[in-house]
């Protein structure tokens, strides 16, 4: 089989940018929580690229079209929507009138299904209130189709203006800024008006419409969440402001005007969305201790990197991520200490490994820029780009000379790309326009590490006393027989940060499976079943299931299906489904709640599963 994609500037998207671009997009929608669908229209404004284009090419998924007509005119414009792709959905294919001089405005009539694949629909018992119903969306890499008729390629970026009709006592929040207050208009609805004035990539479109509240941080940051968790919240994402003041200071004027964080019910499937204006986070980064808001970092830093300058397709997935994931560390090391920059980067250079022996060193999916013809970016989804990147830019960094001159060099290219969507090949350019003087950077096999799968090239030394006192513990354990007496005590614990012990337990899962006595030991004295912290928790139940302790897979599904988080969910069905004894109950699990899954958890944990 000869593989295709879907178009030629973006594997995973049908859309004709080239020829005709839609700029700006006005949605009306009505939000009916009974059918479990919007209804309503979009009005897509277009831009003639070439003279001689006359066909306006949508990406659509499920999505029921009762009419498309000229804005202007009220004409009815001629359409055809091709056959269903279960994965990429239809193509929509629009005659333009050949007005000239003026760019057409389409509009859609349209709803979406019950079950399109970007929206999750709670009923009132799936919340933590138990009263109202909840309403949120998830549209990176490729389901904003599902949601409005677009060009859902991250290469075209639009402005947008929403009118949201909701049941009169929820809140509607978008990745938007809102325009005005919102009004009754019958019917039991209320009218919400939210405005977009950057231009964002269609996979940046966000609504949840829920019984929300919130509480103010600084001028411009709110957190919002059901009421039963505001206060937890607002606890938790305290620093936001400060981060947001330093990311400033790394990369340059916000531009965004608010940064909200609203935190979803559990089976929101990431730990955050860098919806711009509207960052989604998961609860399960509500420890207590502040200890897991490296996710509110990362979001933040997204609001350059991917948010102003954006991958073009995903396959330069990479640029989003790996860049983030490098101003992140940045603004880590400069919250809480310098050495926590390297910390995190050592302990997601495990997680990298990890990943890669998971999918296996020559798995195509493992290269920095993949080849993304007919492969879902679902299904490519792993920390390699984030990882991999890191590293990649952590290289680069020390070839050019440390921060002193990357630094600036990260600020012009924020500047030269800021509103574009790039390809890996304009970084290199610019890269060596930059530092045309430089020649260590002449150095970099390219090839290798963007084209190459398995392990980065250059591995840099990530060492710090930080991840020293995780080492020697990990490794006094792994020493002790159970024949001698045991020296440890809770207190090894009481000495670490709640990053250290999720390390500790990292470093423990790159060792052979421990024994049952030594993990019951552990129990014992470090009562691990009992902390909250996820990242721990995530930890220890592999822990246990690779050491085949029966007691503890009840644990691991109470875990799993708690929350939805697919970084925790996915490792832990797979090693349930890896151990005979574990199998049918992961899968009878699984079954029992995949229709309260959203969509992507519940198709790519179905897969690890071997169902489908
Ligand atoms: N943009 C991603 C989440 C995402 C990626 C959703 C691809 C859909 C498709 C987000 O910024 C992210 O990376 N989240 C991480 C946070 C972590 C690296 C701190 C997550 O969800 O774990
Ligand atoms: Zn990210």
């Amino acid at each position: 089989m000869t593989k295709e994609g879907l178009s030629s500037g973006d594997p995973n998207s049908y859309s004709n940018p080239d020829e005709v671009a839609v700029s700006h997009l006005d949605v009306s929608l009505t939000i009916d929580f009974e059918r479990k669908i919007l209804i309503g229209e979009v009005n897509l404004t277009t831009e003639k690229k070439k003279d001689d284009a006359h066909l306006l090419v949508l990406d659509t998924r499920e999505l029921k079209i009762k009419d498309i007509s000229d804005k202007d005119t009220g004409t009815k414009l001629d359409y055809t929507i091709d056959k269903d792709d279960p994965v990429f959905g239809s193509k929509l294919t629009v005659k333009l009138p050949s007005r000239l001089g003026k760019n057409v405005i389409v509009k859609i009539e349209y709803e979406t299904s019950p079950s399109a694949s970007a929206l999750q629909w709670l009923s009132p018992q799936q919340t933590a209130g138990g009263k109202h119903p909840y309403l949120f969306s998830q549209c990176q890499a490729i389901h904003c189709r599902s949601v409005i008729p677009c060009q859902d390629s991250p290469a075209v970026k639009v402005t947008y203006s929403a009118q949201i009709r909701a049941p009169e006592d929820l809140v509607v929040l978008m990745s938007a800024v809102r325009d005005g207050e919102p009004s009754l208009v019958g019917k039991g609805l209320k009218l919400h008006k939210f405005r977009q004035n950057v231009p964002i990539p269609s996979y940046l479109f966000a609504i949840a419409v829920g019984a929300l509240a919130s509480h103010r941080l600084s001028p411009r940051c709110q957190v919002w969440s059901e009421k039963e968790f505001v206060d937890q919240a607002a606890y938790e994402f305290a620093e936001t402001e400060k981060m947001l003041s330093i990311a400033e200071d790394i990369c340059g004027e916000y531009v965004w005007g608010v940064y909200d964080l609203l935190v979803l019910p559990p089976s929101f499937p990431f730990g955050g969305m860098e919806n711009p204006c509207l960052t989604f986070v998961t609860p399960t980064v509500l420890a207590g201790d502040r200890s897991l808001a490296d996710v509110v970092a990362h979001e933040i830093s997204h609001s350059w990197t991917g948010n102003l300058v954006t991958n073009k397709n995903f396959e330069h997935f990479w640029l989003n991520e790996g860049f983030t994931m490098f101003v992140e560390r940045k603004i880590l090391a400069r919250l809480i200490h310098p050495d926590q920059r390297k910390f995190s980067a050592f302990c997601g250079l495990k997680d990298l490994r990890d990943a890669i022996n998971t999918r296996g060193q020559n798995d195509p999916m493992t290269c920095l820029v993949p080849d993304l013809r007919s492969v879902s970016p679902d299904d490519s989804f792993s920390v390699v780009p984030y990882e991999k990147g890191h590293t990649f830019l952590y290289y680069l960094e020390e070839l050019a000379g440390g921060p002193e001159k990357f630094d600036p060099f990260l600020r012009a290219y924020l500047e030269k790309f800021k509103y574009k969507s790039i390809g890996t090949d304009d970084f290199k350019e610019f890269l060596y326009e930059y530092f045309a003087q430089n020649a260590d950077l002449k150095k970099v096999d390219w090839d290798t590490w963007l084209k190459k799968p398995g392990m980065p090239p250059v591995i840099p030394d990530y060492k710090t006393s930080l991840e020293e006192t995780c080492t020697d513990l990990c490794k006094k354990w792994v020493k002790w027989s159970e024949t001698e007496s045991c020296p440890f005590s809770a207190t090894d614990l009481k000495n670490l940060s709640s990053l250290q012990v999720k390390e500790f337990l990292a470093q423990l899962l790159e060792e052979k499976p421990l024994s049952l006595e030594k993990l019951k030991t552990m129990e014992k004295i470090y009562k691990l079943n009992s902390v909250k912290n996820s990242e721990i928790r995530f930890r220890w139940l592999r822990l246990c299931i690779r050491g085949k302790w029966k007691e503890q897979i009840q644990h691991a599904l109470d875990f799993v299906t708690e929350q939805g988080r697919m970084k925790f969910v996915r490792p832990i069905y797979r090693e349930l489904y890896a151990w005979d004894e574990a199998r049918e109950a992961a899968i009878s699990s699984y079954k029992a709640h995949a229709s309260s899954m959203m969509y992507v958890s519940a198709y790519t944990v179905g897969k690890d599963l071997h169902l489908n």
